[in-house]
């Protein structure tokens, strides 16, 4: 039969997402024809036996049927935003009630219906670089235009703000912060945050904080919610239980907006009350596992304590791994599960870090995402993601492999 050709919206074919690209396409092709692949691409928690807590499953389990109806609010169940609420209170976050509070289908349904609500053609929304890359492809695609500030390397990554400032304009709908952050492990201290609070303050703008990974830390970091800097800034914090609780397949996550009068966003919050009624509700597993999620003992605690905490092992293995790699460096991650490696463009010639990590998987069946894939620069010095969620074994394995495969980089200088 014949068809008009349908060619597809063009803001969506813009973007992309690196992580589930075409080097997972040929990952699970290799996979498929009997190859043993080391997915290091992915933050899949569960995927590697890193599990969601055994009590959060019987309760999900013991209210299945519950889970059948959309929820009579389409914000979501009161007893999950009741325990978002008590758990913002106690981060400091002032003048949020449960009003305020979203259920969303994960942080990704949450920066959807934000972006849907607040954006309009031509807004500019200021985002990290390196940066987590489905935000941008979210921007794009409801028409924002994305500004890239650094986070300066050299500095652990974290935001550099002066150059944030200067490309403030008048068409910036607001900064985007994450911490802990993907692809860069970079946890961003109080000071920091409070000259970021300060710079919206001067220009009058309202903040994105995603804030999906606030539990995993290492080494003593602190994870600080900006909103509770902050009680007068209208500030829109997302999290949800992907990472923190192991879940990610329940897409359980949330949205709070906080500051002193809301009347400054009236209109997105109106926007996003339509679209969340549109919506129906959010994915009623995920909104049921978030009380006992964030009330009572919290296991991810030791999972990233030492000496014996699972995350705490992995992420030791693949430094000391990664460390053993002449022309490898890496900035030591302090939270999160991700080591963005840097190659040293005067040890191997990399042309293009997609082909590189191409060609990486194709010889030796380990799988990185190139660093371009979360808007790194697209020339030399080249970077890739590593996720260190695979048991201490295979990591060691997988990075090992890495090395031998760098040892014969055809690029390698003598
Ligand atoms: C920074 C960041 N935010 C959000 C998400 C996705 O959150 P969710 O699974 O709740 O949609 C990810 C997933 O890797 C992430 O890295």
């Amino acid at each position: 039969m014949k068809h008009r050709l349908h060619t597809g919206s063009n803001t969506v074919k813009k973007t992309s997402y690196a992580p589930r690209g075409p080097l997972l396409k040929e990952a699970l092709a290799m996979q498929d024809s009997g190859h043993d692949v080391f997915f290091f691409n992915l933050g899949n928690p569960p995927e590697f036996g890193v599990r969601p807590p055994e009590e959060v499953m019987l309760n999900v389990v013991k209210n299945i049927w519950g889970c059948a109806p959309y929820s009579a609010d389409f914000k979501g169940i009161f007893s999950a935003r009741e325990a978002i609420l008590q758990e913002a209170q106690n981060a400091g976050i002032k003048n949020v009630s449960i009003d305020d509070i979203y259920l969303t289908d994960g942080v990704t349904g949450a920066f959807i219906l934000l972006m849907w609500a607040f954006l309009r053609p031509g807004m500019e929304v200021l985002m990290p670089r390196p940066c987590y890359p489905a935000w941008n492809a979210i921007i794009q695609a409801f028409g924002g235009k994305v500004v890239a500030y650094r986070c300066d390397e050299r500095n652990g990554y974290l935001p550099d703000l002066r150059d944030l400032e200067k490309k403030i304009t008048p068409k910036t709908a607001f900064p985007l912060f994450i911490s802990p952050n993907n692809p860069t492990g970079a946890v961003y201290p109080r000071d920091l945050l409070q000259k970021g609070v300060e710079i919206c303050r001067r220009h009058e703008l309202p903040m994105i904080f995603d804030e999906i990974y606030s539990k995993l830390l290492y080494d003593g970091a602190e994870h600080i919610s900006i909103a509770s800097l902050a009680e007068d800034l209208l500030i829109f914090t997302m999290g949800g239980i992907a990472k923190n609780y192991r879940a990610p397949g329940f897409k359980g996550g949330w949205l709070i907006i906080s500051g002193s009068d809301k009347r400054y966003a009236r209109g997105v919050i109106d926007n996003l009350n339509t679209l969340a009624s549109i919506h129906l509700c959010a994915n009623m597993l995920g909104q049921s596992a978030i009380q006992t999620c964030l009330g009572g003992h919290q296991s991810i605690k030791d999972l990233v304590s030492p000496p014996e905490g699972q995350l705490y092992l992995r992420r030791a293995v693949a430094m000391e791994e990664l460390q053993k790699i002449p022309g490898v460096s890496f900035v030591v991650p302090q939270g999160a599960f991700y080591i963005l490696m840097k190659f040293d463009p005067k040890v191997y010639r990399i042309e293009s870090d997609f082909q590189f990590c191409l060609q990486l998987l194709r010889e030796t069946g380990v799988l990185i995402v190139n660093g371009t894939g979360f808007h790194c620069p697209s020339k030399p010095p080249f970077y890739a993601r590593l996720v260190f969620l695979e048991d201490e074994h295979r990591l060691r394995e997988g990075i090992r492999r890495i090395g031998k495969f760098l040892e014969h980089f055809n690029g390698r200088k003598k």
